[in-house]
């Protein structure tokens, strides 16, 4: 298989491991080894103790699987499949569904592998847009209108990357529904679930409400893990869990076994691990507020609904690949420019998820001051 590259990847491959202010990493700051054990219940802590460094199960660790699955009322361990974080998730579920002749309809501007491993089976896809002027709200009538009777796969991001967009529950329901009805398979990248401010806005998993939904999930993002690499897929369809499981030996055949335990862990401990996620993102929120008022005349700022990345537009008339190079080289801190999402109108998406964000701030601040005086 050819495929484009990355965009964001690539970026981040220049920049992530050398600017040393990042202000547009997706991920909550990740846990120190030492402080994630800490948390480890009795159970866990002899598992990671006596751990044997061997292949593992290629399904994923049986009670990993068990409390991957607690994450979703109803759903039983066997309905959950384990991957090398989300993104071998996507490859191969995206697989395994389309090929030529296939048609895929996907939210824009999104995460770039939602719709590139698509196109690149020879599936046919309809990018959605997403629009500023709504809020970012997704549009059920235009998600309708993009259905055709090859239509396989409906992708969508909820939390959003990179708008922070969350829907109301009635169309999450509706859109849940629609996959129903049309028999098309629902692919809910739910992987900034559990980032949402007042709990009481977590969606339910599309795995909860209808047989067609496929929930994506993985440690990197709410629990701040990414370095594990575990990601799952939660899906009442047992066939089509065997095949991405088949597909699977072509891709890594298994998880890492001391990630597995990792994950254990900080899933067991979750009311833990997400309060201190969510501290993390109100704080920084509170700062984001206040910058953005400070500068209504640079910068037009959606605040997020949930997640922890939101996409405000550079209202200056400053192409924002040039404002993020010019930051990043005179202040050391990374925005990513809507570039990297083929997304017009000035956007960058900003990071709100690591600890180092006031000193960032901060620096854009000065910046933006020298600059649009
Ligand atoms: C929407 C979305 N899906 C999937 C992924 C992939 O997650 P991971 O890198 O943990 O595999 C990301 C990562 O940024 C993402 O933003």
């Amino acid at each position: 298989m050819r495929i484009p590259d990355f965009k964001l990847e690539r970026y981040f491959a220049r920049w992530e491991f050398s600017a040393p202010y990042l202000l547009c990493t997706s991920d909550i700051e990740g846990w120190r080894m030492a402080d994630l054990l800490a948390l480890a219940d009795p159970e866990a802590r002899a598992r990671w103790e006596s751990l044997t460094l061997g292949y593992t199960e290629s399904t994923g660790l049986p009670a990993l699987r068990e409390a991957i699955a607690g994450l979703y009322p109803g759903v039983a361990a066997e309905q959950v499949l384990t991957f090398a974080g989300a993104e071998e998730a996507v490859f191969v579920l995206v697989n395994v569904l389309l090929g030529a002749g296939d048609h895929a309809v996907v939210t824009w501007p999104g995460y770039q592998s939602l719709y590139e491993v698509a196109r690149a089976t020879g599936a046919e896809v309809t990018l959605l847009p997403l629009r500023e002027e709504d809020g970012w709200a997704l549009d059920m009538d235009a998600v309708r209108r993009a259905l055709r009777p090859n239509t396989r796969l409906m992708v969508v991001n909820f939390p959003h990357n990179p708008t922070g967009s969350l829907p109301e529950p009635a169309v999450f329901e509706e859109l849940c529904a629609l996959a129903e009805e049309r028999g098309v398979y629902l692919l809910s990248d739910e992987v900034y679930r559990l980032l949402e401010l007042a709990p009481a806005r977590t969606l339910p998993a599309a795995v909860e409400r209808t047989a067609r939904g496929v929930s994506l999930g993985v440690m990197s993002k709410a629990f701040g893990l990414a370095g594990l690499r575990v990601g799952w897929l939660a899906c009442r369809d047992a066939e089509l869990l065997r095949r991405c499981a088949a597909y699977k030996d072509y891709t890594t055949i298994c998880n890492s076994a001391p990630s597995e335990v990792l994950a254990l862990i900080a899933l067991r401990a979750r009311e833990q691990v997400l309060a201190r996620s969510r501290a993390i993102l109100e704080e920084n929120l509170k700062r984001l507020d206040a910058f953005f008022a400070r500068h209504a005349e640079t910068f037009r700022w959606v605040r997020p609904r949930a997640g922890s990345v939101a996409f405000p537009r550079l209202l200056r008339d400053m192409p924002v690949a040039t404002f993020c190079q010019e930051l990043v080289e005179r202040e050391g801190v990374l925005l990513l420019p809507g570039d990297v999402y083929e997304f017009p109108g000035n956007h960058f998406r900003m990071g709100l998820g690591r600890t180092q964000l006031p000193e960032a701030l901060a620096r854009l601040e000065r910046f933006c001051e020298a600059t649009f005086r």
